[in-house]
Parts: C-alpha cells; structure tokens; sequence
C-alpha cells in the first residue's frame, strides 16, 4: 500500500459515509494569532466546532498539512517528524460516539480496507476525573464490536483527553486506537503494556463536548473550566505517515515513499547508505555509528519537506515567527548536511523530491499552466488539472537562498573559530548563538585543527546554554511554545543593531553623540544618547535610512581581540569603560562602526532585517532615548 493509496482509501471510506471531502487548509492558521502553524487538522475547522455552519456540510473529511515543533529535538529517530498528514473524519453536531467508533472499527479491520486482524488492535478510553466522567460509552461500544476487556485501557486526561489546539477552544475525551507492531505476538493486557512501544498509535477518535475557558487571572497565574459546546462533535486524527508505515511492516516511517525518494537523493549525495537494518540491529551489531548517520538523514529528509511545505503556503524564511521557524529548519538541515560533507547546495536538490513525491496532491504536476481560475478549481475539487505552480520555482529559489547565506555565516564561524588558540566555552556558545555553529562541529572542527578545548570549556557552554534557554523560554512563552527558542539570536540582533544606531546617529547629529545606556530585549531594543535637542522628523528619517543602508550592504561584523589603549588608539567607542578589563573585544562594521564591547553579535548586518524607530523621547537632561524594533 502506498501512501496515495491510504489517502485515497481514507476519505472514499468518508465519502461513502456521506461525508464531503475538503481540501487541506493551508498551514498557516487563519484566524488564530497564537499559534505559528496547523498542528492538527481540526485546526483550520475550529469555528465550526464552535457551531458557524461549514459550506461543505456537517459531515467533512480530508487530510490536513500539519506541522509541529514542540518535537523537534526528538526528529531524528524513526517516527517523528515536523511535517505530517493527518486524515481526519468530523461530524459538527452531527453524529457522535456510536457512528464514529463503529466507522474507525470497520476502516481498520475492514476487508476492502485496512483489513488489520482484530488480535492486534487495542484501545484506551477517558478514565474520568473532575472535569469529565468516565467514558463507559465508549467502552461499551468497543466490547460490543468484539474488542476484549483486556484490551481496553482506562487512562487519565494526559492520554485521553484531546485539545484545545491553542490556550482555550473545543477539547474533549478521546478515544485511541493502537496496533501491536512488535515482531512477538501482542501482549493480552492492555492497560498494563500500553507504554511498550511496541503498540503504535494510529487513530485518535475526539469526542468535542466542550469549551475550555479562562475564568480569572490573578496575576497570570491562569484557571480554566471546562464549559459545555452547544453541539457535540467528532475530531479524529490518523497520522499518514505512521499508519503507512505499519501497513507495510516497517518500523520506520522514513522507509516509506513519503520521505524514501529523499533518502535516496541523500544517499546520493553522501555516497553514504541508509543501510537495511533495523536501528536496534545496528546498535546489537556495535554500529551506533551508522545510527547516527542515519538520524542526520532522516533530520535532513524532515527539515527540508517542512521547509518547503511551508514555503509553499507563503511563509518564508525570516527572522520572526513562523518565517523563523522555516528558517531554522532549514539551517538546520544545512548543519547536518556539513556533518556529512556534502559541500553543495543541496536542499533545493532535495526539494524537488518533495514535489515529485506530493505530485498533483499538495504540488501541481509538471508541465502544466497556471491560472487563478485553476487555483479555485483546486480548492473546490483537490484536482490539479491545467494547473501549473510557479510557487515551485519560489520554494527553490527561497531555499537556494537562505542555503547559500546561512553557508556563507557558518564558514565564518568557522574561520573565526580557526583563529583561535585556545577556545572557552563563551567562544563556542558566541559560535552557536551568532554563528548557528553547533558544537559537535565545533569541537569536531577545533579537533582538526589542534585547538585546545578543555572539558572546562565545554562545561562552560553547558550553562551558557541552559541560562540562554531559560531566558528564550521565559521571553518566548505563549506564542512561541512548543516551538523553537529563538531570543538568543535576537537579542543578539538587536546588539548588533545599537552598534549601527550609534554610528548613524553620530552621523546625523555629530561627534558630541555617545552612547549613554540601552536596554534590549526580544522584542525591541532601547537606547539613550547624549544630545540636547528633541530629533526632528527628518532626522529621525535619515537615521533609520543609514542603518537600513548599512543592513542592506550585509556588511561583515568583524572582531578583534586587543588592549584597551590599543583599542581606545584604534578608534574604537567604548561605553562603560570600568567594566572592560586587560584585553577588549572590538567588533567593527567596516568603517562605518567600531566599537569595544562584550558581544555577542551577528556575523553580517543582512541578518537583522528592517529597522525601525518607535519613538523618540528625553530620557534625562541632555539625554534622548530611541525606541526601535527590527522586522
Ligand atoms: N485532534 C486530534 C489529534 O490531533 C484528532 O490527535
């Protein structure tokens, strides 16, 4: 079974069932600012479990683009991934409990269906708590349909309750399907082997009965309660990925040919093998190695797939948000890449095995012609027919792109780090935070070139790290949790960012203009400066148009390491002089700024964005303070 054939047998499954199929929604979440992404498909259908009436019906299926983050460190292993395809079947106060666990029993073990033998299926329904009762209805039912007692677990909210997607919204009991994947036959009891791996989840049946609702919040410490929705509904979830595996006796969803043709690409360009073996054999057989090999595939296969899907539904790479995230993993990907030495660009290569393995499905087929009115045929009845997607051309050209900077950064990382004698744990975390440097390459790289580095200095990155992560969790919660922490790099940004303000401003204003103080944070950047007068509008104007000048000409940040009279001598500004001790760090912009300070910084200007003024204001006598954000 291939994966349009479980696809296709999905919704003609719902379709027979009277339900209208609809096409995927974008990833992009339209109507809800506090999540970056789809992560599940009842995510683009939420006001319709609210009760707004959908033009298509009552009773929808479809498979949903989703992509989620909160995993990301787990990608890598053998089944997850950022990307994914979630098939879904919904009733909006239509059907309940009864029709959907007797349509999901009857897709899985049908014969012209999944045909899955009845002694390798287990479920596990809602065990009650204060919120909600046990589910005994659902327990019932799956007895009635020949599922043994054993075989059902009761388990908490942590297992079987489901949603909301955001802070508050429809959530409800589920109930869960799984199918024993083991070689050795299936364990009796359920309730007692259900953390085996071994059982692989494939369909999460979602019983939306209610609203979760914030009720007060004394000093943001949040309560919630759990209010009845005005219609029942059903939100199910199969994963494609995993479900097409297990079909096929794999223990890997990579293995499937909805990533297989880009390891195939991988293999190509590595001259290296995914291998035949199982991860466990491997590791039986002493070869982590090749385990490890194998991860940076699979992280390459999954970064470049959510990257271009992404791309695809208009988020490009950038320094904000959803565009950070796409950027990430395609930095990422390019990290593992290097790790394996390919020295090409090749995440362009690879996305056009993302187009020919979603061909006509998600990606139009080749040679065919674009026109809005086919964009809407698309969108009504999922056929690509006469379509033709210059979006394909915009996702290779944004990849070709951000590849080839973010090389260019990474080479700069390492040649700074091959200037180095000695390296600390300040420098390998100045390498990872500005650079994107990971310090396996790091090491590795300062291995090579017979640099010392002391278990010291690697302890040292360690708690230079959990503080950074402390902090990016601490600024990035809410709209960025579960995803990628990025307040590190852009408060570094923003560092960067003074630097050219300073310089422009002593352009503007003259050589009396010195740095007084600045304050940053992730999400703008203050700062104070001697000068007497209120900044006129064109003023203002011109400052802005010098530091975005000077972006524009991506312009390489560059640092030196000298005494402080040989910096003072140098030219170089300096603020808070008392606080610099032997040997400063003089980070210059080419000759437009030079100044002493700590760092971190970005390698090249390019990297900041767009700047722009908020509000100039007096800070104390003779001193102004400029608001700024960069975009
Ligand atoms: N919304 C449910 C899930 O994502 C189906 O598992």
């Amino acid at each position: 079974m291939n994966s349009q054939d479980l696809r296709g047998k999905f919704l003609q499954f719902f379709k027979d069932k009277s339900h209208s199929v609809i096409s995927s929604a974008s990833l992009v979440p339209e109507n809800d600012p506090t999540v970056l992404f789809t992560t599940a498909g009842m995510h683009p259908l939420v006001p319709y479990l609210m009760g707004e009436k959908h033009p298509a019906g009552i009773r929808l299926a479809d498979a949903q683009k989703c992509i989620r983050t909160d995993d990301i460190d787990e990608v890598g292993d053998k089944i997850h991934h950022t990307f994914f395809e979630m098939l879904g079947n919904w009733s909006l106060g239509d059907y309940f409990k009864k029709e959907a666990i007797e349509w999901s029993f009857e897709f899985l073990t049908g014969k012209n269906w999944l045909n899955i033998s009845i002694e390798r299926l287990a479920v596990s329904v809602f065990a009650g708590d204060d919120d909600a009762p046990f589910d005994q209805e659902s327990f019932d039912l799956w007895l009635k349909l020949g599922i043994s007692e054993n075989r059902i677990a009761k388990l908490p909210k942590k297992n079987n309750w489901w949603g909301p997607a955001g802070e508050t919204g429809p959530c409800g009991s589920d109930t869960e399907m799984f199918i024993w994947a083991g070689s050795s036959e299936a364990p009796v009891n359920f309730q007692e082997s259900c953390d085996d791996p071994n059982w692989v989840e494939l369909w999460n049946d979602v019983f939306m009965q209610y609203n979760k609702v914030r009720i007060h919040d004394p000093e943001f410490s949040f309560q919630y309660k759990f209010e009845k929705l005005t219609q029942h509904n059903v939100d199910t979830g199969m994963g494609l990925e995993r479900t097409l595996a297990v079909m096929n006796g794999f223990d890997d969803n990579y293995r499937t040919d909805l990533f297989w043709p880009i390891i195939l690409e991988i293999e190509k360009l590595t001259s290296l093998e995914y291998g035949d073996k199982t991860d466990e054999e491997y590791i039986a057989d002493d070869k982590q190695c090749w385990v490890d090999v194998r991860k940076q595939f699979r992280i390459i296969a999954d970064h470049v797939k959510a990257a271009a899907f992404a791309i695809n539904d208009g988020v490009l790479p950038s320094n904000k948000g959803a565009g950070y995230i796409v950027r990430r993993l395609i930095r990422r990907a390019v990290v593992k890449g290097h790790e394996l030495k390919i020295n090409q660009n090749f995440t362009a290569k690879l996305a056009e095995k993302v187009f020919e393995i979603y061909d006509g499905i998600y990606f139009t087929p080749l040679n065919t012609r674009h026109s809005e009115q086919s964009e809407e045929s698309h969108r009504t009845t999922g056929s690509f027919a006469g379509v033709q997607d210059n979006r394909k051309e915009m996702i290779l050209s944004e990849l070709e792109k951000e590849e080839t900077k973010f090389r260019r950064t990474l080479k700069d990382g390492l040649k700074l780090l091959s200037n180095q004698k000695e390296i600390t744990g300040e420098i390998l975390f100045n390498l990872y935070q500005s650079f994107g440097l990971p310090i396996e390459i790091a090491t590795e790289e300062a291995k090579n070139q017979g640099i010392e580095l002391s278990n010291l200095a690697i302890e040292q990155f360690g708690n230079l790290l959990k503080a950074h992560q402390e902090l990016s969790r601490t600024a990035s919660a809410g709209m960025f949790k579960g995803g990628l922490s990025e307040a590190g790099e852009i408060t570094t940004k923003y560092h960067t960012a003074t630097h050219l303000l300073l310089a422009a401003l002593r352009q503007v204003l003259g050589g009396n203009v010195f740095q007084k103080g600045s304050n940053i944070t992730a999400e703008r950047m203050r700062f104070d400066f001697s000068y007497p007068d209120k900044m006129t509008a064109e003023q203002l104007r011109e400052v802005k148009e010098i530091v975005n000048q000077k972006i524009e000409e991506d312009l390489p940040v560059q640092l030196e390491e000298m005494s402080f009279d040989e910096a003072k001598a140098s030219g170089a500004m300096g603020v808070f002089e008392s606080k610099y001790g032997d040997k400063v760090k003089v980070y210059s912009i080419n000759s437009f700024s030079r100044e002493m300070c700590g760092g971190p910084h970005v390698s090249h200007t390019g990297e900041l964005g767009h700047f722009k003024i908020v509000k100039e204001e007096a800070s104390s006598a003779g001193v102004r303070r400029i608001k700024a954000i960069l975009e």
